[in-house]
Formats: C-alpha cells, structure tokens, sequence
C-alpha cells in the first residue's frame, strides 16, 4: 500500500491548477443511463471514484471510452443489466445514483444497498421515499434495494424530510421521464444539482428551479444524448486555499469558480489571509499569524462537512481557540486523533470540537480513514517542521486528482513511496 512523505515547513508559492469536481461528475456519468445515445463529458479528472463509476456503467452495457484525456464518451444505447453489484457499491457510496435513472430508463433497478461509511450511517431512505412518491414498487432484501415500476413512472409530491444532495439528483433524474410534473420541496442547492439539472436540460429535460429548494420537473417521452463540461472542484479548490494559509504561502488556484467557496473564502479572510480574485482565479496569501475562527457546517451555501477537517488543522496552528461543530454527518471527527498525534490541543463533545490552537505541530506517522481526513493529515504535513507519512493514501486517490504533483509545483517536499 502507498505512503505519502511529507517535509513540511515550506511555504507553497506558484499556481495550481483545479481539476473537475468529483462530485458533479457521478451523477452526469450516471445521467447518461437515462438516453440511448452518446454523451460527451469533458474536464473529468481522473480518480478512483471516477474509474469506479466506469465499471458501474460497464456492467449495465454502456461503453465508455476516454483514450488517455479528459474527455470521456458514455454510450448507453444498449443497457443489458440493471443490477450494481455490492462489490462496486461497497466501495462507492454514490454509486445509489443509478437507481433514479435505471427505473426511469427501464422501470427496474437492482442496487446493493450501501451500507455505513467511516464519517456515518448515511441511508437512502429519502431516496426511497422520492422514488415511491413517483410511483415506483420497492423491495429491499439479501442487502439489495430492487425497484420496479412497471408501467413506468408517474409525476408526484416529495418533500425530502432533510436535504440530501444525491438524494435531490437521483429523484430530479428520475423524475425527467416520469408521466406529468414532479415538484421536489426541500432540494439541496449545491451546485453540482445545478451543473447536473444544466446537462439534463441539454438533454431535452424540462426542470425548473435547480439551485432553489424547489425543484419542478415536467416528464417527457425520452432524452437525447449531450455534451457537458464539468465545473470546477469547490472541495480541491477549498483544500489548496487552506494549503497556501497554513503554510504561509501565496497560491494562485486557476480555473476555480469563485462563487461556489464563498464560506470558505470569508472563513480564511477572519483567519487573516488575504485573497485576490478574479474570473477563474483565486489568489489567497497566509500569513504568519493564523487567526482563530468558528465553524458550523450546514449545507451549501453553508460551510461544507467536506472542508471541516481540513480547517480544523488550520485551526490546530491558530491564535486562540475556535469551535467547531459538524451538523452533517455524525461521526465525522476520525482525524482528529491522527491530528492529536502530531500534538494537536483538540477536545470533543458530541458534534463539536474545541481547538486550542498550539505553537506548531511535529511530524508523524498518520492514517486517515476516509478522503477529507487523508486531505486535513496532508495539510498538517505541509506546515510541520520534520517528516510525515500519511499512510492508506488510497483515500486520496479517490478524491485529489494528482495531489502529489501539484503540490510539489509550487515548492512542497512530498512524495509517494510504495510499501509492501
Ligand atoms: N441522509 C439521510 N437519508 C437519506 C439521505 C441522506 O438520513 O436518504 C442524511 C445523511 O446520512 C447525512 C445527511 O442526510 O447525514 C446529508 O447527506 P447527503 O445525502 O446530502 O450526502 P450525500 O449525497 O450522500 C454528498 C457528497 C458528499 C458530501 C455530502 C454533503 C457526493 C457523491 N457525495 O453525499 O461528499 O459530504 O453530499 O455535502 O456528492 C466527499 O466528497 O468527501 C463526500 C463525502
């Protein structure tokens, strides 16, 4: 298994550039299941997940193709199976993304159910909930979600009883071939629902209201292939401000979309930084003092659970104290006692964490346990004197698209080694 060495203590200087966001390019993969046709996506970058999602296709019948770049071609006229395998869903939660799209497509769907994760429980019961509201028969057993709707899918009322960002897509992608009108209440706003409701608009869709908490989709007969690039990575862009403030750095992050990390940026403006931004570029200057700040997560356009462990080990370096409470996800301080290992002052009680920020941190070995927390471990490495080794690094690879080079690009002493 892969190590990741760090000899942190450099400030990062220079230009990185962001990759496409993992987390819009699963459900437009997935949406390309919903048209007997090719789709052409374009700025996918390349992680495990995205790999992941690949294979998902492959065993219903699609063919993807991708010749080394960027773009990639999902061609899904002829779909031979409608059933994602607990081996692939085991190691990709999102993968219940084609449970929308499959029954909409075919009026069936087979998915293993995922089970927990390390950050949560994280049900589908929503998901369930929307898909019945559309009429859909739903069977759960031997860990497998089978849904049915045999003559198809009927327009309807679902109000999600809490805001769920994949739960929102699977029910908007369902609903576009659906009979009649859907309206969806309670809908996440992330903008990756936005970039997805966008592509299936492309597609012939007629959905309304994508980036607002109501969504109305009017069904049609069928969609027809289209072509998409995918937006920015809020998250990677997010992760890399904070590398330049927690190194004293001066990084310039092309290609972000300014708009979709506001909290972020207003969080490190009170932490000191200073940032400069312009269309497509985010310039964000550390400073030798860190300040103190406090967070609360909350769904977009809130400060997101995928940036908290991250900016909690800003906060492990700050002036003063900050509290941190985590309000999605319940079990979502696993870095913190990696983080307490490098002589982190980190208190917990139920879903808040407490840090008294210390002078510096000191170099360890590390393990993370899902790909936020491998990235907050690679943070605290960059800004400690000595080495770190941030070991199960395939977190990583699932998430960062070439973590290791960009970093080294603007200075950073980090490198992958392999271990037996
Ligand atoms: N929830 C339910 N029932 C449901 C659905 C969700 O109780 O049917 C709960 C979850 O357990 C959680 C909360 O609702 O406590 C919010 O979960 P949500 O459904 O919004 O999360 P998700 O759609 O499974 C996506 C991202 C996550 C990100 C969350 C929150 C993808 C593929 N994943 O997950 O990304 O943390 O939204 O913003 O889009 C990551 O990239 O590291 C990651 C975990």
């Amino acid at each position: 298994m892969d190590k990741i060495e760090i000899e942190g203590g450099i400030p990062l200087v220079g230009e990185i550039p962001i990759s496409g966001s993992k987390n819009s390019v699963l459900p437009i993969f997935t949406a390309c299941l919903l048209t007997a046709g090719s789709c052409k996506i374009s700025n996918v970058p390349d992680l495990v997940d995205i790999r992941t999602t690949c294979l998902l296709l492959e065993v219903f019948g699609a063919s993807v193709d991708h010749d080394n770049s960027s773009t990639y071609t999902i061609d899904c006229s002829k779909l031979t199976s409608f059933e994602a395998p607990y081996n692939l869903v085991k190691t990709m939660r999102a993968s219940c993304l084609t449970l929308g799209p499959l029954v909409a497509r075919s009026g069936k769907a087979k998915v293993s159910l995922p089970g927990g994760c390390a950050i949560g429980e994280r049900p589908i019961d929503q998901h369930l909930k929307g898909l019945k509201a559309l009429g859909a028969e739903i069977n759960l057993s031997h860990g497998y979600v089978e849904i049915e709707a045999k003559r198809g899918l009927t327009g309807g009322q679902v109000s999600f009883d809490l805001t769920t960002v994949t739960g929102t897509m699977n029910i908007m992608m369902a609903a576009t071939l659906a009979k009649g009108e859907t309206v969806i209440k309670n809908c996440a706003l992330e903008p990756e629902v936005e970039a997805l409701a966008k592509f299936l608009n492309k597609m012939g869709a007629k959905i309304e209201g994508a980036g607002t908490n109501i969504i109305h989709i009017q069904g049609v007969n069928s969609l027809f292939p289209a072509e998409t690039s995918i937006i920015p990575d809020r998250i990677e862009t997010g992760t890399y401000m904070v590398a330049a403030a927690i190194t004293s750095g001066d990084l310039s992050l092309t290609g972000a979309n300014v708009k979709h990390v506001n909290e972020i940026s207003d969080c490190l403006i009170k932490c000191g930084c200073q940032l400069d931004v312009k269309v497509g570029r985010i310039r964000i200057i550390g400073q030798d003092e860190i300040r103190s700040t406090n967070i609360v997560t909350s769904p977009y356009p809130g400060f997101p659970t995928d940036m908290q462990a991250q900016m909690m080990t800003l906060m492990t370096l700050a002036q003063g104290t900050s509290v941190i409470k985590e309000t999605i996800f319940e079990n979502r301080f696993m870095h913190v006692a990696e983080l307490r290992r490098m002589g982190a002052n980190i208190l917990i009680s139920g879903n808040s964490a407490t840090v008294h920020g210390v002078n510096h941190l000191s170099g360890a070995q590390v393990m993370a346990t899902d790909l936020r927390a491998s990235a907050s471990l690679i943070l605290a490495g960059l800004a400690t004197r000595g080495v770190t080794t941030v070991s199960r690094v395939y977190h990583l690879d699932r998430g960062y698209e070439n973590l290791v080079r960009k970093l080294r690009a603007v200075g950073a002493k980090i490198k992958r080694v392999s271990s037996p």
